[in-house]
Formats: C-alpha cells, sequence, structure tokens
C-alpha cells in the first residue's frame, strides 16, 4: 500500500470514528488544517520536478477531496445526531390526557333546552331569561288577564308570603312573563326563546308541581300567522329530526294572543314508542298565537306599527316524546341510574349541523 493509500485510509478511518462535532473537527484540523498532514504534503508539490508534479498533484488533490466530503458527510450525520438528541430532552408532550371517566350526565331536560337554543338560534332567536318569583303584573296584568278573570285560576297559582302587605308575589306559572320583562327593556325587532322552570300547584302522573316551558316571541313589522306557522314546523321537523310534519293550527284561547292557536302535530304509535310526523292520530304539542294588542300597549310598543307572534310548550312532555320517556315522576327524583340511562354526555352540545341527539 502506498503512503497516500495508508493516509487516506487512515483520514476516513479516523473521520468515521470521530463520535461527536469536536472530535471530528479535530480530525479535519489534523489532516486538512494549515498544519495538516495532508497540507503538509500538499506543499511539497512545489519541490517536486515538473514530471514528479503531474503525477503526484492530481492524486494528492482528489485525496484531499475525498477526505474533504468525507468530513462534510460526517459532519451532517453528526449535525442530525445532536438536533435528535436534542429535540428528545426538550421534547414537551401538549397531548391532553385521557378524559377522566364520565361520572355525572346531563338530564334530558337539560339536553332538551340545548337543542331548542341550538335550532332556534339557526333562526335568529336569543335566548332570554327571567326570574322564577314574578309580580302578579308581569305574570298576569300585563299578559291581558284581566282582574279576577277565570283563566287566572286554571294555573294553579302558588303565593308567596307577602308580609308587607299589597299583592303577593307568584311562582312563575308560565314563561310568558319573559315576554313582558324582553318588550319593556328591548326596542323591536325582538327575536327571543325563554327557556325555564314554571310552577303550578298539579301533582299527579302527568303533572308535576315545577316542569320546564319553552317561550319564543317574535316582534317585527308585517308579522303575521304565515310566519308563526313556517316558523313552528320548521322547529318541529328540526327537533324530531324528520322530514315531514302534518300539523294543523287549532283555535283555541290564550288571553295574551289574538287569535290563538294550539298547534297539533300527526303521529304514529309503534308499540311503546311514538313517532312525530305522520301517522292516524293528532296529538297537540304547543300553545300560540299573535301577540295581542294589549300586551304590545302594555309594554310600550305601538301595535299599529309592531306586530309579533308567541308560542309556549311543555318541555318535559315534548323530551318524553323524543327520547321514549314513559313517566314525568323520575324526572324529579334524582336518581342517578335513571340519569344515566337517559341522561347525556354534558360535553356534546348538541348543533343543527352536527346533530342534535
Ligand atoms: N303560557 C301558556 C301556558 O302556559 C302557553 C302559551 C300559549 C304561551 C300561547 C304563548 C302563547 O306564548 O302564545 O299555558
Amino acid at each position: 500500500m502506498s503512503e497516500l493509500e495508508s493516509i487516506e485510509s487512515e483520514a476516513l478511518g479516523a473521520v468515521q470514528a470521530a463520535a461527536d462535532l469536536a472530535a471530528l473537527d479535530a480530525v479535519r484540523v489534523a489532516e486538512l488544517g494549515k498544519k495538516g498532514r495532508i497540507s503538509a504534503f500538499m506543499k511539497t508539490l512545489g519541490k517536486m520536478t515538473p514530471e514528479e508534479r503531474q503525477v503526484a498533484g492530481p492524486l494528492l488533490n482528489a485525496l484531499k477531496t475525498r477526505v474533504a466530503d468525507a468530513v462534510a458527510a460526517r459532519k451532517t450525520v453528526l449535525e442530525d445526531a445532536a438536533l435528535d438528541a436534542q429535540l428528545a430532552t426538550e421534547y414537551e408532550d401538549l397531548t391532553l390526557p385521557p378524559p377522566p371517566e364520565p361520572v355525572g350526565a346531563l338530564h334530558p331536560v337539560m339536553q332538551v333546552f340545548e337543542e331548542m337554543a341550538a335550532i332556534f338560534g339557526t333562526m335568529g332567536f336569543a335566548v332570554a331569561e327571567g326570574p322564577d318569583i314574578e309580580d302578579d303584573w308581569h305574570n298576569f296584568t300585563a299578559l291581558n288577564f284581566p282582574e279576577g278573570h277565570p283563566a287566572r285560576e286554571t294555573h294553579d297559582t302558588f303565593f308567596m308570603n307577602n308580609p308587607e302587605g299589597g299583592a303577593p308575589k307568584v311562582l312563575r306559572t308560565h314563561t310568558s312573563p319573559v315576554q313582558i320583562r324582553t318588550m319593556m327593556e328591548q326596542k323591536p325587532p325582538i327575536r327571543i326563546i325563554a327557556p325555564g322552570r314554571v310552577y303550578r300547584n298539579d301533582w299527579d302522573a302527568t303533572h308535576t308541581p315545577m316542569f320546564h316551558q319553552v317561550e319564543g316571541l317574535v316582534i317585527e313589522k308585517g308579522i303575521h300567522m304565515g310566519h308563526l306557522k313556517g316558523c313552528l314546523i320548521d322547529f318541529v321537523k328540526a327537533f324530531f329530526e324528520v322530514d315531514t310534519v302534518e300539523a294543523r293550527f287549532r283555535p283555541h284561547f290564550f288571553p295574551f294572543t289574538e287569535p290563538s292557536a294550539e298547534m297539533d302535530v300527526k303521529y304514529t304509535k309503534k308499540g311503546d314508542s311514538i313517532q312525530i310526523g305522520q301517522g292516524d292520530s293528532w296529538m297537540e304539542i304547543l300553545g300560540s298565537g299573535m301577540v295581542h294588542p294589549n300586551v304590545l300597549r302594555n309594554c310600550g310598543i305601538d301595535p299599529d306599527e309592531y306586530q309579533g307572534f308567541a308560542f309556549g310548550m311543555g318541555v318535559d312532555r315534548l323530551a318524553m316524546l323524543k327520547y321514549g320517556m314513559p313517566d314525568l315522576r323520575p324526572y324529579f327524583e334524582a336518581d342517578p341510574e335513571w340519569t344515566r340511562h337517559y341522561g347525556f354526555a354534558p360535553w356534546l352540545t348538541p348543533t343543527v349541523s352536527g346533530g342534535l341527539s
């Protein structure tokens, strides 16, 4: 083996053996640096005869290039390894830990409130709230229930003690007073739903002293019964997740709407479950009507300028219908087994596009 060949194999061996960048640089300096071994050989070229130089020059240059290439290649390998090592030590695990096992579940009534807010939200309705303890004016008088009118008695009102005398407060018998509160606070156009608890002195298989309603109110210019019907039919389709709903609006009486109508939908009974939309029987699902001019006037809205419609529905019964729950009473017994069985994951917020139930 010539001297140059052994230098090359030594140099390349040292390059491969360099375990880190500092060791590699030491090899580079020892071979190719100013005082390096290969550089020293290059210097001998000057002392050679032209013939000798013609032979030795290309050999030495090629050797120098091969060693320099090997150093560069090894450098890339060592730099990559150094970066990998740094990334491995500086790694932060940003993934969330697995969620805890769910211990509770969302009550079906709360789920249905969320579903209704999602459906009416897509139609431009905001959610409004009012107090559970109401005064007689908001709960009755402003809603056009005349003093002493028998309609007040049909509500089986719970009255609060009033030690100071005067008209006692009541536990609100319906969510309709939120209509009044909204119209007193906001200028039209108004488009709200008001979900909430309501109270009546009633207790049997289908009535509980506290239950839930969702109220709706639209006040704008040029509103008519067609808007009411379209809005409620669209709602029922979305809520029961069906394409067709046969509905009828049956004349009724409510003091705060004129005309008033109850909405019935067709349904089919299949074994124990009920399918809403089509079938041979009618079921009443909500009350509705055009807001009575007196109610608008009571809230300072000119009925010649603005019209509106309103509706109110019992949420507990709609939840029973949608989710096939046979009895109302367990709703309020706070039995965790029942809630787990019929309840919903609290973090699955219903949306119209992503799915309601
Ligand atoms: N407040 C009524 C009730 O509890 C339900 C209702 C009927 C509300 C018609 C309305 C409506 O807004 O327009 O029986």
